[in-house]
């Protein structure tokens, strides 16, 4: 019978294996942007993504396990689309708009899993997991709210051809420490906007 201990190591297993493919496609990612800013996003991002492989084998490590990947699906599909997206949009305006929209679509990926297997550890009675988790699942949380501002700030506006100068002005700031537990709205600007009847 298959209980939430199973289900917390097939996930734990999944994202351990998301977290080493994610290592290897960041650098390529990095090295596609021409924006320098999401350059260093990015390479900040692949040098937490390296710890959170460690953080993964103490996870396992607390509960008795041997570090194991399952191959991830999930990443594996959103990575490839990441290098087409890469491929397609290369020397055109539109690329840092492309590639923050690929790397919201893992970060947003990494964001549910996080949160279920967080919760998960609490209920299997593993405070010290779920503390590395949370710590996992913040460092996701705000390399996506740097991801919305860079967006914001210049790359969408690169994407139509303008100049970033013409950006709005309360999207102008990049710098700072972004919050945790931030909106988890995309590139796109994916605020609700409720019509009235
Ligand atoms: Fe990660």
């Amino acid at each position: 019978m298959k209980k939430l201990n199973d289900l917390f190591l097939d996930e734990l297993a999944d994202m351990y294996d998301a977290e080493r493919r994610i290592v290897k496609a960041l650098p390529k990612m990095a090295k596609a942007a021409t924006n320098s800013e999401l350059t260093k996003a990015l390479e900040s991002h692949l040098r937490e993504t390296e710890g959170q492989v460690l953080k993964l084998e103490q996870v396992f490590q607390f509960f008795n396990e041997k570090a194991k990947g399952k191959a991830c699906e999930a990443t594996i599909g959103l990575l490839k689309e990441g290098d087409e997206i890469a491929v397609d949009f290369k020397g055109f305006p539109a690329i840092n708009a492309a590639l923050i929209s690929a790397a919201q679509k893992v970060e947003h990926y990494e964001i549910a899993s996080y949160g279920c297997l967080h919760a998960w550890a609490l209920l299997l009675g593993n405070p010290k997991a779920a503390g590395l988790l949370q710590e996992i699942l913040d460092q996701e949380k705000a390399a996506n709210e740097t991801l919305n501002k860079l967006a914001q700030a210049s790359s969408n506006q690169e994407a139509l051809g303008e100049s970033p100068k013409s950006a709005p002005k309360e999207f102008g700031k990049v710098a700072g420490k972004p919050r945790t537990g931030a909106r988890l709205i995309g590139a796109g600007g994916g605020r609700t906007v409720f019509s009235r009847r």
